[in-house]
């Protein structure tokens, strides 16, 4: 049986994660990589005609095929042909939850689905590195992919506070989540000055320590956390600001000594996100880092024995990448020997240092 991933939705998210599975298909044990776009346009015509001489497939709707191919795109399969076809379906649209109610889940050909943060709901919530020991072979063929700074706040916490016999040494964990306005790939929702977030959760303040907490959950653990967050002016990375309050003393050392040996968790003595940012641009698969948080080592502080306090770099959607790229790769064979083997060519662009 041919491995096929099907990417649903070409934009922020979607279409780096096309070329990856294109440009690493053999190491990933990939056959054939299909995707779906939803809209001919004239101006994204030059990226579409990139990705298709990579060795993607294009899947359009059957009333857009013509206008696609005025475009000059080869369209190779229908968009539920695609759908069938696929071994496992990553969605990248703001819409997955709908599409899993309009499509998905009446589909009994594919392995699994994933969709991304915005999708609550759609499955299991899923970090790399966080709760792989939460996905269930045969079970859970739904899975969401977490956004950028779940992935971070988890990866924090799980980094700082876990103990040798699976207890959390936390008390309680605070983040305030410094937004980028838009990303560089977008063109609008830019805003003049920092914009500050309501607290829409009595009990966790922003989504972020909501989601956060739900990704905690599938491991049978309710942790006391609360998020702010607020959108600066910038098109850089997001930036968090912590503090996590812990149950027994912890020194600086032990925390850096946590941070550094922990292969998904990347620090830097850099304290400017423009230089994050950049050293992905010079780096990182195209312009991102994989890793799941960037932890600044100047800002780290530890108060009264047992208050950390620090700030870290949100890599966007490198972290969201590389965990739709483990999640589909154990859809596809959830065996952990042969999902290392698979993903060996992502680790160039886990930083230990940056
Ligand atoms: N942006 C990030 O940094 C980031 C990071 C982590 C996670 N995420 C998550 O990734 C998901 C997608 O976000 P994004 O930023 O990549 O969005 P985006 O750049 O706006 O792209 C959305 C894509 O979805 C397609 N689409 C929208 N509605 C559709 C529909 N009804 N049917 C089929 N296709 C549809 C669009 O197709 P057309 O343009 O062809 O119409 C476009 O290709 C969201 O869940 C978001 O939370 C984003």
């Amino acid at each position: 049986m041919a491995n096929i991933i099907h990417v649903v939705g070409t934009g922020t998210i979607g279409e780096p994660l096309i070329g990856l599975f294109t440009d690493f298909k053999h190491h990933l044990e990939i056959d054939e990589v299909t995707f779906h776009k939803r809209t001919p346009l004239e101006s994204d015509r030059a990226r579409i005609n990139h990705l298709i001489a990579r060795g993607a497939r294009l899947a359009t709707d059957a009333d857009r095929r013509a206008d696609f191919e005025t475009l000059g795109h080869t369209v190779t399969y229908g968009a539920e042909q695609a759908l069938e076809r696929a071994t496992v379906v990553i969605d990248c649209t703001p819409v997955g939850n709908k599409m899993k109610e309009q499509f998905y889940s009446s589909l009994p050909g594919p392995k699994g689905f994933l969709a991304q943060g915005s999708e609550e709901g759609f499955g299991k919530p899923y970090a790399r590195g966080v709760n792989d020991e939460a996905m269930i072979p045969g079970e859970d063929r739904f899975v969401q992919i977490v956004s950028c700074n779940t992935h971070n706040i988890t990866t924090l916490v799980k980094t700082l506070a876990e103990e040798k016999d699976g207890g959390y040494a936390m008390e309680r964990g605070t983040f305030v989540c410094m937004r980028r306005a838009n990303d560089i790939t977008q063109a609008d929702s830019f805003i003049p000055a920092p914009n500050v977030g309501k607290h829409d959760s009595a009990e966790f303040g922003t989504h972020h320590a909501k989601d956060a907490h739900r990704v905690f959950e599938t491991l049978d653990m309710d942790l006391d956390l609360f998020s702010s967050a607020v959108k600066l002016n910038t098109q850089y990375m997001h930036s968090i600001w912590f503090t996590m309050q812990m149950n027994r003393d912890v020194t600086i050392e032990e925390i850096e000594r946590r941070l550094k040996s922990n292969l998904l968790v990347a620090t830097t003595s850099k304290r400017q996100s423009n230089l994050i940012f950049s050293f992905g641009r010079d780096h990182g698969y195209c312009g991102r880092i994989l890793s799941q948080t960037v932890v600044s080592l100047p800002t780290l502080m530890v108060r009264h024995g047992r208050e950390v306090y620090g700030f870290c770099f949100t890599p966007q959607d490198g972290n969201s990448l590389l965990s739709s790229v483990a999640a589909a790769l154990w859809l596809i064979d959830p065996d952990a020997e042969s999902m290392s083997r698979r993903l060996t060519p992502m680790r160039r662009w886990l930083y230990a240092e940056i």
